[in-house]
């Protein structure tokens, strides 16, 4: 079943987040971090968040967002004390994430379009529940969402060598728009262009 994420799953989003996303530098500022960030993310009124339960159990999410910079420039407003202090202590262990921050600053700026806006930020599926249409059925929730709100086109920043991602984002008629280096990785940026749905009167 798919339905909203609460803030009651957090723990569960941030467990298959840390034990199953693919070669991702966030899990290395850590736990807390995480669990800040999902909570904030899930609090904005900038993203759409779904997980995928099976018999009372959080088996899947997806996160996205409708303005990913806004979406952070919001996060770090509301919760800059939190997120801060959990950075400078993740930066005193391994100060080589401050780099992959900057990064992320710039993608944040790169990435703004003024056209597209809205962007799948992450999604995963606990390894035994893949291969069944989970993930498909995640993203179209969040497309649905998307015409409603009369966005008409949606991006998604994946890693090249994550094979099942690029499978599952070209099978679902995503377009591999660009590829650039982001921390050190190759990375493809995919499109997916829809109807946006008039809404109702
Ligand atoms: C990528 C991921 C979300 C796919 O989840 P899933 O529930 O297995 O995907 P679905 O069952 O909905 O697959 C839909 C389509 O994707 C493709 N696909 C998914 N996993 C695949 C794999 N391992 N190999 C090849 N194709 C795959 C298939 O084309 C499939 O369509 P089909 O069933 O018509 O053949 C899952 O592998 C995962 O959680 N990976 C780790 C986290 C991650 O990498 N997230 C993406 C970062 S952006």
């Amino acid at each position: 079943m798919i339905r909203p994420l609460l803030t009651k799953d957090v723990s569960q989003v941030v467990s298959l987040y840390e034990n199953y996303m693919f070669d991702s530098e966030l899990k290395k500022i850590g736990e807390k971090f995480l669990y800040l960030l999902f909570v904030a993310i899930n609090d904005s009124n900038y993203s759409i968040n779904y997980v995928y339960e099976e018999n009372s159990k959080v088996v899947g999410f997806i996160s996205a967002a409708l303005n990913t910079k806004k979406l952070f420039e919001e996060l770090l407003r509301k919760s800059k004390l939190a997120f801060l202090r959990s950075l400078f202590f993740s930066l005193l262990k391994r100060p080589y994430l401050l780099f992959f921050m900057l990064e992320f600053g710039c993608y944040l700026q790169k990435a703004q379009h003024k056209r597209i806006k809205a962007e799948l930020l992450f999604i995963v599926i606990d390894p035994q529940y893949r291969k069944s249409g989970r993930a498909k059925g995640l993203i179209n929730t969040v497309v649905t969402d998307l015409k409603k709100m009369s966005h008409n086109t949606v991006r998604v920043l994946v890693l090249k060598k994550n094979w099942a991602a690029n499978h599952l984002l070209r099978n679902l008629g995503f377009c591999l728009v660009n590829e650039f280096k982001f921390f050190n990785k190759q990375n493809l940026l995919y499109e997916y262009v829809f109807n946006a749905k008039a809404p109702q009167p």
